[in-house]
């Protein structure tokens, strides 16, 4: 009788030992070894205490005691083993990160200066109230040259010169890589009517003997205003407030006559650049083409050239880019080398 009560009572204690070892948390080094100092150790561990008990419970119970006994026991060598593990993968991976090694460099990207160039005339432009468009770079010869007042066999069309799609029979009909972005002058007035204040940024492409200063592609920016009242004056001012934001405050521009089939008069704008080591402290660089639309460019496209004026410019975005960067040779642009792009 006395010994069922005691086996009872064991029964119990087992019981909630396997409730502790199950919940009890082993999450360092020092946590392994209370736990089985706590419950595996073979002097003072409570599994061993468990056993020592076993001659006091009564005969009939021993066998049930001493199996449950042992059971506890492999949980708790169980769940030592199991909790060892988890604790050495863990540090294992941890030894595998070095955390003195200098990171990884992460190449950071930067804006092509020719980009970042053309942004920025952008900007200077939009501020003025000008309007970003765009065109083909596969251009028909019509719009290329013909609507801009080149007439077919004119010499003009030679300074021009560049690649074919698809030939021309009529001075007309030809398909081309256009050779500046004057062509979309044409696009945007077809499409729209006065008041127009837009630009046109754009590649361009040419049949040109490379050297630092040319290469077979390039980049511009058109201008085009026509409204009622547009003088030679707007178009001073708005290129000198343009040339005073891009280059700086004192900037020193010249307007030399020239001439272009689809502006009269035509000008074309040049930028003092200082250079000490150059006799006279500089020279000036020519930067853009412009002029005062060509009444006949206005009527091939059906604007009343009696009511409406207009400017037009087109510029070279490497011309400005190679000034504001003092770079020494256009083709550095195009090689993509990371010794150059990494500066900007
Ligand atoms: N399209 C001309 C060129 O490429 C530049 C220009 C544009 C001149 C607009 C006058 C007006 O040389």
């Amino acid at each position: 009788m006395i010994g069922k009560i005691i086996g009872t009572r064991m029964i119990d204690t087992i019981e909630k030992l396997r409730e502790e070892i199950s919940r009890h948390a082993i999450d360092s080094q020092e946590a392994l070894e209370e736990f089985r100092l706590r419950f595996l150790s073979k002097k003072q561990g409570e599994i061993t205490a468990l056993l020592k008990k076993i001659p006091t419970v009564a005969k009939e119970a021993r066998r049930e005691v001493g199996q449950q006994i042992n059971e506890l026991k492999r949980l708790a060598e169980e769940r030592l083993e199991q909790a060892r593990k988890q604790i050495h993968e863990g540090s294992g991976a941890l030894a595998e990160i070095d955390l003195t090694l200098p990171g990884r460099p992460h190449p950071s990207g930067s804006i092509h200066p020719l980009t970042r160039t053309r942004y920025d005339i952008q900007r200077v432009f939009e501020r003025m109230g000008f309007v970003v468009e765009e065109g083909p770079e596969i251009e028909d010869e019509w719009h290329n040259f013909t609507a801009l007042n080149f007439p077919p066999d004119h010499p003009a069309r030679d300074m021009q010169d560049t690649l074919f799609v698809e030939p021309s029979e009529n001075g007309d009909d030809g398909v081309l890589l256009r050779t500046h972005t004057s062509p979309v002058q044409i696009r945007v007035m077809e499409q729209q009517k006065p008041p127009i204040r837009v630009i046109v940024p754009g590649r361009v492409y040419r049949n040109e003997a490379l050297s630092f200063k040319s290469y077979c592609l390039f980049h511009q920016v058109e201008g085009l205003v026509v409204a009622e009242g547009i003088t030679f004056g707007d178009l001073k001012h708005d290129l000198h407030v343009f040339a005073k934001a891009i280059f700086h405050e004192d900037v020193r521009m010249r307007f030399r006559p020239s001439f272009f089939p689809f502006t009269e008069p035509s000008a074309e704008v040049d930028i003092w650049w200082e250079d000490e080591t150059l006799e006279g402290g500089g020279r000036w660089l020519e930067i853009l083409g412009s002029g005062m639309v060509d009444p006949n460019v206005l009527e091939a496209v059906g604007i009343d050239s009696e009511k409406y004026t207009g400017y037009a410019f087109g510029m070279g975005i490497e011309r400005i880019a190679l000034i504001r960067y003092n770079i020494p040779d256009i083709r550095l642009f195009y090689e993509n080398d990371f010794r150059f792009l990494d500066q900007f």
